[in-house]
């Protein structure tokens, strides 16, 4: 299958940026992973990053036009502010897991809610760059159904 990875504003800084709270590893590093996970389980695996909102929701409509069977998200910044990136994803109606590495459940209230959570397959956050490998796992599995 084809299993879309979307990374939202400021991950591209993963490395540098906020170490104690997001890790030390890269976003290349973390898509790497990612990707060798996925062609092992024989999946094909896109990874895609940005900082602004218009373009991830063109990303999501054009994963419709590309067969994109599931997507794992973390909208960053965008997950408690983006009803429009929400709404992208409810359009497709592709099955999709939020993914976050940090807790945000331990952080400032301001990042306890989420515009994606209520749509999502699933959630998982607070395990850094490891989230992703579970998501995708669950993913994985999901697929197999
Ligand atoms: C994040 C958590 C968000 O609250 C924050 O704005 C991010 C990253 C995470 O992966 O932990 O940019 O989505």
């Amino acid at each position: 299958a084809n299993i879309l990875v979307i990374h939202g504003p400021n991950l591209n800084l993963l490395g540098t940026r906020e170490p104690g709270i997001y890790g030390a590893d890269t976003l290349e590093s973390i898509n790497k992973t990612l990707a060798d996970i996925a062609r092992h389980a024989g999946h094909n695996l896109y990874t895609s990053q940005s900082n602004a909102e218009h373009e991830l929701i063109n990303r999501i409509h054009d994963a419709r036009n590309e067969s994109i069977h599931f997507i794992l998200i973390n909208p960053a910044a965008f997950t408690h502010t983006s009803v429009a990136l929400r709404d992208a994803l409810a359009a497709v109606s592709i099955p999709f897991i939020e993914v976050h590495l940090s807790n945000v459940h331990k952080r400032e209230a301001f990042r306890h809610h989420s515009y994606f959570s209520d749509i999502a397959q699933g959630v998982i956050c607070g395990f850094g760059a490891h989230s992703y490998e579970l998501a995708l796992q669950a993913a994985i599995k999901q697929l197999a159904h």
